[in-house]
Parts: structure tokens; sequence; C-alpha cells
């Protein structure tokens, strides 16, 4: 049985003001008619072999995690609540040691809750390469062919190939910097870490105690104090605050030996921005997405998103992003949406 894991502690800053802390931007339904968390655990539980999804979040969100399970109707599983983030390297030694509790064997596919993947059978068949590298002991990630040099992404360099299903990881740079990233990308060998894993939740555990005993010591102590309350699990506060923070990617996926990656093309995106989430919606002829009471006049290559409240109307405009919602409302040229992130920090500053 392969047990999904859904990481949906994350707060998507980039995407004010739809994004809030108490609604990150995995919650929203952004495209389609559910969240991308829904998203995600549909598609995972959709898998052959799939047990019931583990989530792991934020104890703030627990309301908003079991509303949007329930509204999807699947079979819940376990839902971690964490009483402070601290990355996803603690996160997943979480649902790890819930796993292993259960079933020594479990293997894990972790999954972020904000990502977009168009190709649910490439996907599928992915999975099922990287479940035969799991099986032989091999930590797997999933390589997506680059098409710019992101720098806000990992970057796997394949190495030896491994019985067909994928490539030894010969090396891997969590988020390099964009010279960095540009030669990645003329070299011809990289390819974008997607984010998502599937390994033994004891190898995991194992090459982690390895690298980063705190992380494991911590998360083994607050699991330990666990107190399940229906399908939550709160975990000891204190412990788990002793964590490191930091991220899978650096605690492990750098420094591991033991890396495979297995490519898929799958329409995978990570929607980090307006501008992303304007590239991967349906436009109209002029290149325009509409959300809500939208209405235009030589308007071209824009996101239009309309509250409830009231109509936007727009002329002679292009590449902007207009987003409005009850009680702010943002403008931007669409290749200035990375800087969404700076209003935020400014917005936090002034409390
Ligand atoms: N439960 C929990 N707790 N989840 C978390 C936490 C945490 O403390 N921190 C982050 N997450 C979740 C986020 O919600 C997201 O779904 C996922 O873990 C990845 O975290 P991000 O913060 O979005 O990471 P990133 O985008 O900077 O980088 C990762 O993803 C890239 C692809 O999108 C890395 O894996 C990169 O290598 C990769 O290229
Ligand atoms: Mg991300």
């Amino acid at each position: 049985m392969l047990h999904p894991v859904v990481l949906s502690g994350g707060s998507g800053s980039r995407l004010w003001p739809l994004s809030r802390q108490n609604q990150p931007k995995q919650f929203l339904t952004l495209i389609g008619d559910h969240s991308l968390f829904q998203e995600t655990i549909l598609r995972a539980s959709a898998l052959p072999d799939a047990g019931a999804p583990v989530t792991v979040c934020a104890e703030d969100h627990r309301f908003m995690v079991g509303e949007q399970l329930q509204e999807i109707d699947v079979a819940n599983g376990a839902i971690i609540l964490e009483p402070i983030a601290r990355n996803t390297a603690p996160a997943i030694a979480l649902a790890a040691l819930h796993l292993v509790a259960q079933e020594p064997d479990a293997t894990m596919l972790v999954l972020p809750a904000d990502h977009l993947i168009e190709d649910v059978q490439a996907f599928r068949e992915a999975v099922a390469r990287a479940s035969t590298l799991a099986a032989q002991d091999w930590l797997v990630t999933f390589g997506i062919e680059p098409d710019y040099p992101e720098t806000g992404y990992g970057y796997i360099a394949r190495g030896d190939a491994l019985d067909g299903a994928g490539y030894r990881v010969a090396r891997f740079v969590e988020k390099p910097d964009l010279a960095t990233a540009e030669r990645y990308l003329a070299e011809g060998t990289y390819a974008w870490n997607s984010g998502m894993f599937l390994f033994k939740a004891q190898r995991y555990l194992d090459e982690l105690t390895r690298l980063a005993p705190a992380i494991v010591e911590a998360a083994r102590a607050a699991y330990s104090q666990a107190q399940t309350d229906l399908d939550f699990i709160r975990l000891g506060k204190d412990a788990f605050a002793a964590s490191p923070n930091d991220s899978i990617d650096y605690a492990l996926m750098e420094k591991t030996e033991h890396a495979a990656v297995v490519p898929v093309s799958c329409g995978w995106s990570d929607i980090g921005s307006w501008s992303s989430l304007w590239s991967v919606a349906q436009r109209d002829d002029d290149g325009n997405r509409y959300e809500g009471d939208v209405i235009s006049v030589d308007t071209r290559d824009s996101l239009v998103r309309a509250s409830d409240r009231r109509m936007i109307a727009t002329i002679g405009v292009e590449d902007l992003v207009i987003v409005d919602t009850p009680d702010a409302t943002l403008v931007a040229r669409k290749d200035r949406v990375q800087d969404v992130k700076t209003i935020v920090d400014k917005l936090k500053q002034a409390g």
C-alpha cells in the first residue's frame, strides 16, 4: 500500500490579497471546483493501492482542513497538527513516524498541497516507476524538465540509469542563484525538483537520523506525547518546537547518496504567483483570464478577479493583474507580481 502524505503548512503569501495567514493558497479554489489541497487529496486517493492520506498542517488550520476533507468525501486518514512550523523535514518525519507505528514497511508519497498537475496519467506512471525504486531503498524524487532559470526551485543532476525506472541523483542543489541556475539550464542535464517524494518511511527516518539527528529526535519526542482527538493528532508542543527548522531539500536531498530521480512530464506547476496562475489558467482569445463580474474594452494578457462585492471594468490595459477582495485590492504589472511578497512583509511590519 502507498500512503499519500500531504504537506499543507505553507502560507503562499505571493497570492495576496486572496491568500492570508488564516487562508493560505492551498485552501483557495483558484482553478476548477476544488481547492489545491482538495485536488491533491483526490489525485492521491485515486492512485492504485493508495491508503488513506495523512495530512500534516498547522494547528490553526485544523477546521479548514477538516471541512475541506469532508466536502470531498474521501477517507480522511490522520491529520497531524503542528503547533509551530518547522519546515518540511520535520513535517515529513512526523508522518513517517506515524506510518511506521502502524506498518513498519510503509511506503509514503509526499505531496505538497499547492501544486497543479494536468496529466494525471503521466503522474500515475511516474509514481509506479518511483515505487519500484523505493522498494529497493532509494529515496526518490520527481524531476521536471526546466524551461527557465527559476531560482525558487531545487535542481537535480542525473547520474547513472537505474533499471529504466529513473536515475541516480548525481547532485542536488536547492535554490541556486541565478547565474548557477542559468548554467544548469545551459548544461541540459538538470531537472527541477518537483517537491514530491516517494520512499519507505523507515528509510527516510534512518537517513535523516544520520544527517540531521536533532530533527528526528524532536519529531519522535513530539509524536510520543501526541494526543489523538478524532482524526486529529496533537503533538507535544515544546518537544516539536525544539526541532531545527529545515526543509527536506537542504537537510536530506542535498546530502544523501541514496537519492534517485524519476523524470515526469505531467503538466506540473507550482502556483507560486499570480503570473504563474495566469499562465496555467484558461484564457480568452485576447489572453485574458477573468473571474467574477468583469467588463473590459481593449484589454490584453491580464488576470482580473472581481470579488462578490463589485464589478471591475478595464479599458486599454495589458499585462496587468487585478485582484479584488472585500478589504484589499491588488493592481500590479504582471512581470512584477513576485513583489507581492514585499507588500505582505510591509503589512506584517506595520502589524
Ligand atoms: N506541514 C507543513 N509544515 N508543511 C509545510 C511546512 C511546514 O512547516 N513548510 C512548508 N510546507 C509545505 C508547503 O505548504 C508546500 O506544500 C510544501 O510543503 C513545500 O514547501 P514550500 O515552502 O512551498 O517549498 P518551496 O516551494 O520553497 O520549495 C520546494 O518545492 C519546490 C517545487 O515547488 C523544494 O522542494 C524545491 O526543491 C522544489 O523545487
Ligand atoms: Mg512551494
